[in-house]
């Protein structure tokens, strides 16, 4: 009993994401995300948490539909870089910033204007959704780097307050 236990906490522990959380300005200054340019991601990231979400966390950007180039994210691969959907009914990942994709242009040029073909850093960071299909909630927002686990972070609540502040876009960005 004592080992099934400990063997099924074992495995909940593999299994669930190690993802790192960002829940304040510092540490999201820390983790060096997105920026300098020509990365676009914290310029991404802001322009999202103000326009995309509501108070009460309901997309205003329906990932489902493609706006601002969302499309889906399969979270496939060996190593899942998000944690497993079960429901995959109810729930579904969208991913926006690949500035190549139909309907990227929509985004505002301060998120765009530093697009270069030549440059891959300019078109590396992304912002991640879970997404219920039920009530066009927000369930989790991811930021992250070429979708490489070690520079994935969730956005915990707290950062997410700070950032929904319209004086954060003069504060970080600039
Ligand atoms: C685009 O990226 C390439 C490769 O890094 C660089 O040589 C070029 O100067 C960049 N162009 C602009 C307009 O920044």
């Amino acid at each position: 009993m004592g080992s099934l236990f400990c063997y099924t906490l074992m495995l909940s522990v593999i299994l669930s994401s190690s993802l790192e959380t960002l829940d304040s300005a510092q540490d999201l200054q820390d983790s060096g995300y997105g920026r300098p340019s020509p990365r676009h991601g914290l310029k991404l990231l802001v322009w999202y948490v103000q326009n995309c979400v509501d108070n009460n966390m309901v997309a205003l950007c329906n990932p489902l539909e493609g706006e601002y180039g969302f499309h889906p994210f399969l979270n496939r691969g060996p190593r899942h870089l998000l944690p497993i959907i079960r429901d995959k009914k109810q729930y579904k990942y969208f991913t926006i910033g690949n500035l190549h994709s139909p309907h990227a242009k929509d985004l505002p040029y301060e998120v765009r204007k530093y697009y270069n073909h030549s440059d891959p850093r300019s078109n590396q960071d992304r912002v991640l959704v879970r997404f219920n299909t039920n009530n066009k909630h927000i369930e989790e927002i991811y930021a992250s780097a070429h979708y490489k686990a070690e520079e994935t972070y969730i956005i915990g609540p707290d950062l997410l307050a700070f950032l929904r502040h319209p004086q954060v876009h003069m504060e970080i960005i600039i």
